[in-house]
């Protein structure tokens, strides 16, 4: 049986949420990582992501002058990263450096990966979207790489940011 509830309730509902970080050069060269709850893979073929970040995030206007990005997956260790990535702005912080979070450049864009990621897929910027109050970037997806050793993601399993990780149900 369903009850009737307004969206702030019953989004409430949506847990885990899987955590992506973005990475983008800005202007100054400066590889800029920003956490991300909003992410969706767009297309199969060819492959695309998404990602919706807030007008005022330094990140948008970043993606919007060098059209690119990569998305990693971070990993069930990288949660303080991801925190700080998530409540720090690269208008005035190197985020990278004072995590001290290891990174290599791209293979195909003018971007970094992070090197501890389960994942690590580098797009190109296909188009952008408006959607309410936030904006929709939409990446085509041009190399990917994957962490050697066996990593798991990091989600979000509830609101107010809490982070941990998803097991699978056991018959
Ligand atoms: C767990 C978590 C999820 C987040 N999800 C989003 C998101 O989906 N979109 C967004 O615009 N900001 C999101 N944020 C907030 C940004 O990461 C944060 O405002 C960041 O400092 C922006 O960095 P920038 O100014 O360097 O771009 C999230 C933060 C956290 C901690």
């Amino acid at each position: 049986m369903q009850k009737k509830a307004d969206y702030v309730q019953a989004i409430k509902t949506k847990y885990p949420e899987p955590i992506v970080i973005a990475v983008v050069k800005d202007a100054k060269g400066k590889a800029n990582p920003v956490t991300i709850g909003w992410s969706m893979t767009a297309s199969g073929e060819p492959p695309m992501m998404a990602i919706a970040l807030k007008p005022e995030r330094y990140s948008t206007e970043a993606i919007r002058q060098i059209k690119c990005f990569t998305i990693a997956y971070p990993n069930q260790e990288m949660s303080k990263e991801v925190m700080f990535f998530g409540t720090h702005s690269g208008i005035n912080t190197d985020k990278f450096a004072e995590t001290g979070t290891k990174y290599s450049p791209a293979e195909k864009i003018d971007s970094m990966i992070i090197d501890d990621a389960v994942a690590n897929f580098e797009c190109t910027l296909e188009s952008e979207h408006t959607a309410g109050d936030h904006i929709i970037f939409v990446g085509r997806v041009v190399a990917c790489h994957v962490n050697s050793e066996s990593k798991e993601r990091l989600y979000a399993v509830g609101p107010n940011r809490k982070l941990g990780g998803v097991r699978p149900l056991s018959f």
